[in-house]
């Protein structure tokens, strides 16, 4: 079955076959990739086989393997995705990492959070996790990604509340209703239309377009949007941490520079890629 989904994998163009070919017959089998080697001998029953060929034909379709599989790990953990939530990204992390670090372990009780787009939950979930005591927010306008992450709400057990709806208006009502943010973050769609054929196919044809694209008309939309809300639904002093596409980091560091922000850099990611804008209040 190994040697078969390989060889098919290869034939559709897929880089790294043998990898994938572990990965989903392992699925299919209802093992982990060590459970598989560990009954290589054993004849695989019909149900299984029907499992394997049906995620094999999924895959040879580019639909991507966290969909296929059900899940992609995040900052460690494991989170529930499908057709309908971008899958979460490694350069995300990045996000994490500057809110545990800017936040110091003593300042985080009670602190008010806000993940705005939230897809799979992956952010909203992981700070509410590693900023224990904190409470966050989880704003989505799309349905089918809030349903992924009600999910990982439940599934790992942090303090976020999800909310539908339009984010920067949803944003500015919490933040009227429930008083301004301690830090708020955001994974806004961003990618240029002009760098839609660049996509890979799993990409392109499968993700969601609302979780991509950035308005045609401005790219930087998003960035700008919530650098001039931030003056309103941020605490003085709270952090706007945003993802941000390959080629936004000067023109959106200019836009947070001119904005009366105490402080605005963009970090760049494990890549070295400019990605992620920090900003003061
Ligand atoms: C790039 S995805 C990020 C998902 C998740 N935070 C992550 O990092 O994997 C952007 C998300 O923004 C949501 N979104 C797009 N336009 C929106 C809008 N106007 N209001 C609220 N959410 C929106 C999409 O549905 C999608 O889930």
């Amino acid at each position: 079955m190994l040697s078969l989904a390989r060889g098919f994998l290869e034939r559709k163009g897929l880089g790294e076959a043998r990898l994938e070919a572990e990965l989903l017959v392992a699925h299919a089998l209802e093992v982990d990739r060590l459970g598989l080697f560990m009954r290589l001998d054993a004849p695989i029953q019909g149900a299984e086989l029907d499992r394997a060929r049906d995620s094999l034909v999924r895959r040879g379709r580019r639909e991507p393997t966290a969909y296929i599989v059900g899940q992609r790990e995040f900052y460690g953990r494991d989170f529930l995705v499908g057709p309908g939530a971008l899958v979460p990204r490694p350069e995300t992390e990045l996000i994490v990492d500057l809110a545990r670090e800017r936040i110091p372990a003593g300042a985080r009780e009670g602190l008010r959070v806000a993940d705005v787009g939230t897809g799979s939950g992956c952010l909203a979930v992981t700070l509410g996790l590693v900023l224990e005591g904190s409470s966050v927010d989880a704003i989505d306008l799309s349905e089918d990604a809030l349903a992924w992450a009600s999910r990982n709400v439940e599934a790992l057990g942090a303090t976020v509340t999800l909310h539908q709806g339009e984010g920067l208006e949803k944003l500015g009502e919490l933040a009227r209703s429930g008083g301004p943010y301690d830090l708020i973050v955001s994974n806004p769609p961003y990618v240029e239309t002009t760098e839609r054929e660049l996509l890979s196919p799993e990409v392109r044809e499968h993700e969601p377009p609302l979780a991509l694209y950035a308005p045609a008309e401005d790219p930087d939309h998003w960035a700008r949007a919530l650098i001039q809300l931030s003056g309103h639904v941020l605490k003085p002093g709270g952090l706007l941490l945003v993802e941000l596409g390959h080629l936004q980091g000067p023109r959106v560091h200019a836009i947070a520079e001119a904005s009366g922000a105490s402080a605005a850099e963009v970090l760049d990611d494990l890549a070295g890629v400019p990605r992620v804008l920090a900003l003061v209040r």
